[in-house]
């Protein structure tokens, strides 16, 4: 079988890492032909950018390599592709077309929300996909994980730990903002991993007053400092979202500058000097944990396995510790938020973090 493989949207910690199992199930269990390694996501089919041959050698060295050696791009939907200012045109015949010019008899798509939508609707025009879970975010339905995840939380955490430094020196309020555009896993993760005093989600909008009440009263038994973890898609209760660059045409919003909005209010009503660190891409940086590459090595070689068993047009997820797949059509069209009554809101609630709800 001639397997193609492409990584769509931002990029996450463990890309690489998935490539590399990829290749080395479709090539040393299978006995399949190298794999083609498709460059900058969808845009390199529509464009027809020159494919690059990934074997076991080429892929060498891989599985701690942070990025993706195809890049990648998160403006490049076939059916949506950008033809001029603020023009789009439906390219996905062109898409078709390349698969056919190239031989694929498959693709493998690593992406989120939008790689695995535009994967579905390929799939029903006749191409045959199975696509990976990832994103930072960890919001892709269907899977209990997605990679790049873990490694955000690490990274997160480490940045919360160092900020507890000048929290206690200087008796502030540190707010960080971290990435989440419409899910909190990472801030409740990174949160709860390292100590913040208060978690705001975008499940969960929060009460302001609520806040400045619970970071008043741990000045008042003694400490003066606090640390907030809040997710860059959080709003407060009956406000809006954060915008940095409003959506234009059909490419989402920038999300932006809730960390600042929480800081300057808990400074008037907190009298606490308070300061805001926006994380950002830094979360989708460096090399993967182990956690994520264990969890890549695993998606990639159920990929090639699912396409060998002749299943497609799914993505494979992860359910109890195993690997198993889910029909596109579950995956598209939403997000996994973090449920309600999610242990770890309940492990946060009972050591006294403060969410505000
Ligand atoms: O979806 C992952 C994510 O990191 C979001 O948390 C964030 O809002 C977005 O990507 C940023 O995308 P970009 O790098 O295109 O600004």
């Amino acid at each position: 079988m001639q397997l193609g493989i492409l990584t769509g949207g931002g990029d996450a910690p463990g890309l690489n890492a998935v490539i590399r199992a990829v290749v080395r199930t479709a090539i040393r269990q299978h006995g399949w032909p190298p794999v083609l390694g498709i460059p900058e996501g969808f845009k390199g089919l529509v464009e027809k950018l020159d494919p690059i041959e990934l074997t076991p050698f080429t892929t060498r060295g891989l599985i701690n390599r942070g990025g993706t050696i195809l890049h990648t791009t998160n403006r490049a939907d076939p059916f949506q592709y950008p033809a001029g200012e603020n023009r789009f045109e439906d390219r996905s015949d062109t898409v078709l077309e390349r698969a056919g010019e190239l031989g694929l008899d498959a693709l493998v798509i690593l992406g989120g929300d939008g790689s695995h939508s535009i994967a579905h609707k390929l799939s029903n025009k006749g191409l045959t996909v199975v696509g990976a879970p990832k994103t930072i975010d960890n919001d892709v339905r269907g899977t209990e994980l997605c990679f790049g995840h873990l490694t955000a939380v690490a990274t997160a955490t480490d940045a919360l730990d160092k900020l507890h430094t000048t929290a206690e020196s200087h008796h502030r309020v540190m707010v960080v903002e971290l990435m989440g555009r419409d899910t909190g896993w990472i801030a409740l993760r990174a949160g709860t991993a390292g100590a913040a005093d208060a978690i705001l989600l975008p499940e969960i909008p929060f009460d302001i007053d609520l806040l400045c009440d619970g970071i008043n009263r741990r000045a008042a038994a003694g400490s003066p400092f606090s640390i907030v973890a809040v997710a860059e898609g959080t709003r407060p209760k009956g406000g809006e979202i954060a915008v940095l660059e409003s959506a234009e045409g059909v490419y989402q919003a920038r999300l932006g500058g809730i960390g600042a909005l929480v800081a300057d209010r808990l400074q008037h009503c907190t009298q606490l000097e308070s300061r805001v660190t926006v994380l950002g891409h830094v979360q989708r940086g460096g090399a993967p944990v182990s956690a994520d590459r264990i969890l890549a090595t695993q998606y990639g070689m159920a990929a090639v396995d699912a396409l060998a068993r002749g299943e497609h047009n799914c993505m494979v997820a992860l359910s109890h510790e195993r690997m198993e797949t889910v029909p596109l059509e579950d995956v598209v069209g939403g997000f996994r938020p973090v449920p309600l009554d999610h242990p770890l809101l309940d492990a946060a609630r009972q050591t006294g973090v403060l969410l505000a709800e």
